[in-house]
Parts: structure tokens; C-alpha cells; sequence
């Protein structure tokens, strides 16, 4: 059972994610098939797999593989799968979720390792995700600005999906959570990520989440924090990419930001999405 495979490994970009070839994921996988999975996942930052066909147990037990599942503590889950979020929209829907930049989950003090998002439905063209590596986007700033930067923290809240979760939920059929009170989760963080896997320096902040930087005011810190945010999502430092049905995106969440572009108004797209626990960003 679960015979080593040769992956072959297709890289979209000379940025960051890849195309893996040659694997069944809802089939048991050898040690050694993940641990391959893995490196191409440290090595490109997302990786792609087309022709999957996962059920929501499958898509779980691939998951497994990678780490604890984790629940999303903010948006409403499958019913009878509280570790897989439905992300749709349906073709009366008017707006989705992560049509901004974003790293998942940075309000929380242990954010995820990595998301897998699976296509159940999509449109014949539309309603790509795109993705930004933030280890470029490090290397990228000047030398001074790195030293700025350098042991420096920001505060990541949860308030700009909670503090207004009837209006979010307007329009939308990825819903927010109303079964709960939603108290703001606030976590702080490093600006200056160091992956616990390979040692790089990323940068670690996001439009939505990161709110200020500690020891200033968010009106003090938003010059410097919208800089940043357009320097790392220039198109050296993406790739994008086309959905079809079956296809799986799973990307590194320490080190890489992704965007949902909301171009398909009209149209049904339904995507499932499991997410791994991660580490404490030092
Ligand atoms: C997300 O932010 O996880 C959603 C991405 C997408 O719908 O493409």
C-alpha cells in the first residue's frame, strides 16, 4: 500500500508555487510521498494538484498528513465537518471572503502552518486565487528599512471580520459565525518572520489582520504597514492561479500571503478548505 511515486514538480513562476504531477491524494500516502509533498511546499511556498476527486473525509485524512487540523474560529464550518470551512459563492452572491491580500488566521497567537483549499465547483474562467511570496518580499526591502524592521512587532486583530459580522454577512454565503459572541482576538507578532522549517526571514504582516505596530498608533503605523503591503504584493513576487474542478491549492501560510479575485459575478464557485496548526511566529 501507498508505493513511493515519483512527484513531478512544475513551477507556475519564478516567484514562488508549482504544479505537482503523478499523485492520487485521497489515496494513503508512504512517509516518504509526504515528506516529498512537504519539501516542494518549503520549496515553493504553494503547490498546486489538478484531477483530484476528494470527499470530505479524504480531503481530511490528505490534510492529516501535514499536521493537526485546526477549526476556524470565525466563519461557519460544513455541517458535520467543524474542521472544513465552505468557501462559496453562490451566482445571486454579491461579494466573497479574502478579496484582499491576507495570511489566514494572523489574529491568533498560534497562527496556521498552511490552508488546502479543494474546487468542487468553479467557473469556466474567473475567480482565480493568486499568491505572494513573503521571503522575496523580505530580501526585496532596502538593507536600512530591514534594520528598521528588524525585532519589531505589530498586533493582529480579528475586528475588521468581527466587529461588524451582520454587515459582513450580507451578500455573502461564506458566512461568519452568529452562533457565538465574537470577542476580538488580538495576538502580537513579529514583523520579521523566521520560518521554523527553513530558517528564512519573511515579512509577517497583512492588510486586514495587522492592525499597529507596537509602541505606536495605528494612525502613526499605517503609512509605514500600507507601504509594505504594496511592496509585497508586486507581480514579481506572485503567482496566480486557475482553478478547475478538482484541483487543490495548499499553501505555506508563514510565508505566504494569497488574494481571491472576485471577477465572476453572476457565476457559482464552491471550495472547501481545511487548515493546519502551526507554531508560535518567532
Ligand atoms: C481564502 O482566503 O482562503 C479564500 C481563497 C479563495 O477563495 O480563492
Amino acid at each position: 500500500m501507498g508505493s513511493d511515486v515519483r512527484l513531478e514538480i512544475k513551477p507556475l513562476t519564478g516567484s514562488c508555487g508549482a504544479e505537482v504531477f503523478g499523485l492520487d491524494i485521497s489515496q494513503y500516502l508512504s512517509d516518504s510521498t509526504v515528506s516529498d509533498i512537504r519539501r516542494a511546499l518549503l520549496d515553493y511556498g504553494v503547490i498546486f494538484f489538478r484531477e483530484q476527486n476528494l470527499t470530505p473525509e479524504t480531503h481530511r485524512a490528505f490534510t492529516k498528513n501535514f499536521g493537526d487540523l485546526v477549526s476556524n474560529p470565525v466563519y461557519a464550518h460544513v455541517e458535520g465537518y467543524p474542521d472544513i470551512m465552505p468557501v462559496i459563492k453562490e451566482a445571486g452572491d454579491k461579494y466573497v471572503i479574502g478579496d484582499t491580500w491576507h495570511t489566514d488566521m494572523s489574529y491568533m497567537e498560534v497562527p496556521p502552518l498552511g490552508s488546502l483549499l479543494y474546487a468542487r465547483e468553479v467557473p469556466e474562467y474567473g475567480g482565480d486565487t493568486l499568491f505572494a511570496n513573503m521571503y522575496l518580499a523580505y530580501e526585496m526591502l532596502s538593507d536600512t528599512l530591514k534594520e528598521m524592521l528588524q525585532g519589531r512587532k505589530a498586533y493582529h486583530s480579528d475586528r475588521y471580520l468581527t466587529s461588524r459580522v451582520a454587515e459582513r454577512n450580507v451578500g455573502r454565503s461564506t458566512q461568519l459565525r452568529t452562533d457565538i459572541e465574537h470577542k476580538e482576538r488580538l495576538a502580537l507578532h513579529p514583523i520579521v518572520r523566521t520560518h521554523d522549517e527553513t530558517g528564512k526571514k519573511c515579512l509577517y504582516v497583512n492588510f486586514p489582520f495587522t492592525w499597529s505596530i507596537e509602541g505606536m498608533s495605528r494612525e502613526e503605523s499605517l503609512p509605514l504597514l500600507t507601504q509594505l503591503y504594496a511592496h509585497a504584493s508586486r507581480p514579481e513576487f506572485t503567482c496566480r492561479f486557475r482553478w478547475r474542478k478538482g484541483s487543490l491549492a495548499f499553501w505555506d501560510n508563514r510565508c505566504a500571503m494569497h488574494y481571491a479575485c472576485d471577477d465572476y459575478q453572476g457565476k457559482r464557485r464552491e471550495m472547501h478548505r481545511t487548515t493546519i496548526a502551526g507554531t508560535r511566529p518567532r
